[in-house]
């Protein structure tokens, strides 16, 4: 029998291990996993690759002309999604510090957040689909059938973070990566545009002391409950 497909919406603060929690539900359930964080990193890195931010602050005029031209999707390869940017493969340097920087700033624009959105809405529109990043259930799905806000304990998330560029081969230290957490974290919950808020009907997920398994097995149990009714 098929089961139904639903949306899974996944918001929550940085380096909560929200992406690898979405990866890892919608490869268990054969859904299609968008990282729409990514989508950011990558709008972010076209500003910095067409000198579109100065001293900190984007170049409004500059991004409104371009905006058509920067185009962003996903491609799978090897069964691994890969950010494509205008074509070329952006899924590494779109985790660099540069990268990290001033994304906030870009995802703080609300022409861009208009275009990612719309597309994020179209891949979604069949249902069947895990997406993860700050306002999945309150502006890019409100209407999905289970919306999750995932916490953890911030010196935690600092040494996730930190483990996760080590192990990428990326050059940072905790300082830097407090800093910018601490910032962004400010950033994404205090800014005019969609910012990120635990919506009413998310349930809440503190992964501080959870295993990937087991943070998996608590969804896996939500999502039967709704698909079984
Ligand atoms: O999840 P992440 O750290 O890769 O996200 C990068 C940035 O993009 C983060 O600072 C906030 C922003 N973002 C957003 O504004 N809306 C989303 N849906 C996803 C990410």
């Amino acid at each position: 029998m098929n089961q139904k497909k639903i949306t899974i919406a996944i918001d929550g603060f940085s380096a909560c291990g929200k992406s690898t929690l979405a990866k890892d539900l919608a490869k268990r359930l054969a859904y299609v996993f968008i990282d729409s964080g990514a989508m950011y990193r990558a709008a972010a890195l076209y500003c910095l690759k067409h000198q579109l931010i100065q001293d900190g602050k984007l170049d409004t005029v500059g991004i409104d002309n371009q905006l058509s031209q920067m185009d962003i999707h996903f491609e799978t390869v090897s069964s691994e999604s890969h950010i494509l940017l205008n074509g070329q493969d952006v899924s590494n340097e779109i985790r660099e510090s540069k990268v990290a920087e001033i994304v906030s700033i870009v995802a703080a624009y609300k022409p861009i957040r208009e275009k990612l959105v719309q597309a994020q809405q179209e891949m979604g529109a069949k249902g069947g689909i895990v997406m993860d990043g700050r306002d999945i259930g309150s502006v890019v799905f409100p209407d999905a059938e289970l919306k999750i806000f995932v916490t953890a304990d911030p010196e935690i998330r600092v040494q996730r973070r930190l483990s996760e560029m080590v192990t990428k081969g990326m050059h940072t230290s905790i300082e830097e990566i407090r800093k910018n957490l601490a910032e962004r974290d400010h950033l994404d919950s205090t800014r005019e545009e969609s910012p990120l808020i635990q919506v009413s009907d998310a349930l809440v997920l503190d992964n501080s002391q959870l295993t990937k398994e087991e943070q998996l097995d608590w969804v896996l149990d939500k999502v039967a409950l709704i698909v079984s009714n």
